[in-house]
């Protein structure tokens, strides 16, 4: 028996909506408010079960956290060499964000420990983080094939390298920053293309000094962090699946709030405006140190188009559904570059081709990304079926905004994981005139 959903063809989204906070920040603030000195109180934290298991990771390393009660988080800081060796392997459940950041962040750490995920985070690579880490001086063991578990032992003290990465992850730039809070020396990372800058930002939030040259970040070692005040912004990833179906559900007009708008993770709105979407961006404001505004979004006819590459990893977690937007334009979308789809929480290019296919959308995955022949000028591009997301959150919620043009019901299995980021999405999609009821035996 599987969890899933049962969303029925058809309707139009409206009304005002505020999805959960950003996963990247709330990871982030219990990383950061745990080494801090003091106490950090954070607000808009997602509850979801990715950011809870990096607060209970802190736990296991002696950090008292307060909460969550209703996005509201206390974090009593350690400082930056207060943690305390773990009694029991760490547990980052389905986040790669988790186990990724915390590799640099405990390999400077005086004792050893190993961390572990879930049946999709083992099959995910951990050699990107590993070996930079290697170079700085840390010792750290993976499965013969780079995967979890990983295995953090103690390290002399860290030397600061200057590295330029070959994939533009966030995840490798934050965790190589992090370990050189640990470093002698100046710690420098060259990010072949912009990625999320969370950790910059919320470092400096912190007192850290973090210098920023064109693609090369760097912090030198031996900087105390000093507790703040921090107010997660709704994610745009889990806005992405509203923008989506408002733009493609005819009738829509959606008002979405307090959205993080970042310029490192905007790619979406930049993409679905070039398919032609319509996108208002209200009352931007600055909160803590991250760009925030509401978004109004309104459906319109959106054509394909080739997505520019460098756009690829500004938008790289919402593909899932901007595929679903590609399925609803009129003409040919492709996407190139995005090879890095392959190792997120599933192999998304073959998973969103594969369900593309069975509700009768004539996609080709290509090996870095998708070619899709939109049928926009269909009503109904979809036909009803059932699709399976393997357990990827993403997916799931990405064919739930498709039923909104189906001519029948999507059935979507495996939906256990959308609580990862977006716990709540069954009610909020519901109340905003997605036609998605929760089923346990898919
Ligand atoms: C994240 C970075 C991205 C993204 C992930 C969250 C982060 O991964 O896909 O969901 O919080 O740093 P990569 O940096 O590996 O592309």
């Amino acid at each position: 028996m599987t969890t899933g959903f049962e969303v029925a063809g058809g309707g139009s989204l409206s009304g005002r909506v505020r999805v959960p906070g950003d996963k990247s920040i709330s990871h982030r603030s219990m990383m950061l408010g745990a080494l801090a000195d003091g106490v950090t109180r954070v607000s808009g934290f997602l509850e979801g079960a990715d950011a809870i298991s990096t607060m209970n990771v802190f736990r296991a390393l002696g950090v008292r956290i307060d909460g969550p009660d209703n996005g509201i988080v206390t974090v009593h800081g350690v400082g930056i060499d207060g943690l305390r060796p773990p009694a029991a392997p760490l547990d980052c459940g389905n986040a790669g964000t988790a186990m990724r950041l915390l590799m640099g962040l405990l390999a400077g750490q005086r004792f050893e420990s190993v961390l572990i995920g879930d049946e999709s985070l083992s099959r995910r690579p951990m050699r990107r983080v590993s070996e930079p880490l290697a170079l700085m001086g840390a010792r750290i063991e993976t499965s013969a094939t780079g995967t979890p578990p990983v295995r953090i032992l103690p390290a002399d003290r860290l030397k600061g390298i200057d590295y330029s990465m070959t994939v533009a992850s966030a995840q490798v730039k934050s965790a190589i920053l992090l370990a050189g809070l640990y470093s002698e020396g100046e710690t420098a990372v060259t990010e072949p293309a912009p990625t999320r800058d969370h950790t910059e930002r919320m470092l400096t939030g912190f007192g850290v000094t973090v210098e920023r040259h064109g693609a090369r970040a760097s912090v030198r070692g031996g900087q105390r962090l000093r507790a703040t005040t921090l107010d997660v912004p709704a994610d745009i990833s889990s806005a992405a699946f509203f923008l989506v179906g408002a733009a493609i559900a005819p009738g829509s007009d959606l008002l979405l709030e307090h959205v993080g708008m970042n310029p490192t993770r905007t790619g979406v709105i930049d993409i679905l405006r070039l398919m032609g979407a319509h996108i208002e961006v209200l009352s931007p404001r600055e909160v803590g140190g991250e760009p925030v505004a509401d978004l109004r979004v309104r459906a319109g006819p959106l054509k394909g188009i080739e997505v520019p590459v460098e756009l690829v990893p500004l938008a790289i977690d919402e593909f899932p559904v901007l595929f679903v937007a590609a399925a609803c334009a009129q003409g040919r979308t492709v996407v190139t570059g995005a090879h890095e789809l392959r190792v997120k929480e599933s192999d998304r290019i073959a998973v969103m081709a594969d369900g593309l296919a069975a509700l009768g959308i004539p996609a080709t995955a290509t090996p870095d990304g998708m070619i899709i022949e939109g049928l926009g000028s269909e009503a109904m591009p979809f036909a009803g079926g059932t699709v399976e997301s393997h357990g990827d959150h993403r997916i799931a919620m990405a064919f739930a905004m498709a039923a909104l043009r189906a001519r029948g019901p999507i059935r979507i299995r495996d939906t256990a994981n959308v609580a990862t980021s977006f716990p709540g999405f069954t009610a909020l999609a519901a109340g905003a005139g997605v036609r998605i009821a929760d089923v346990d035996d898919l």
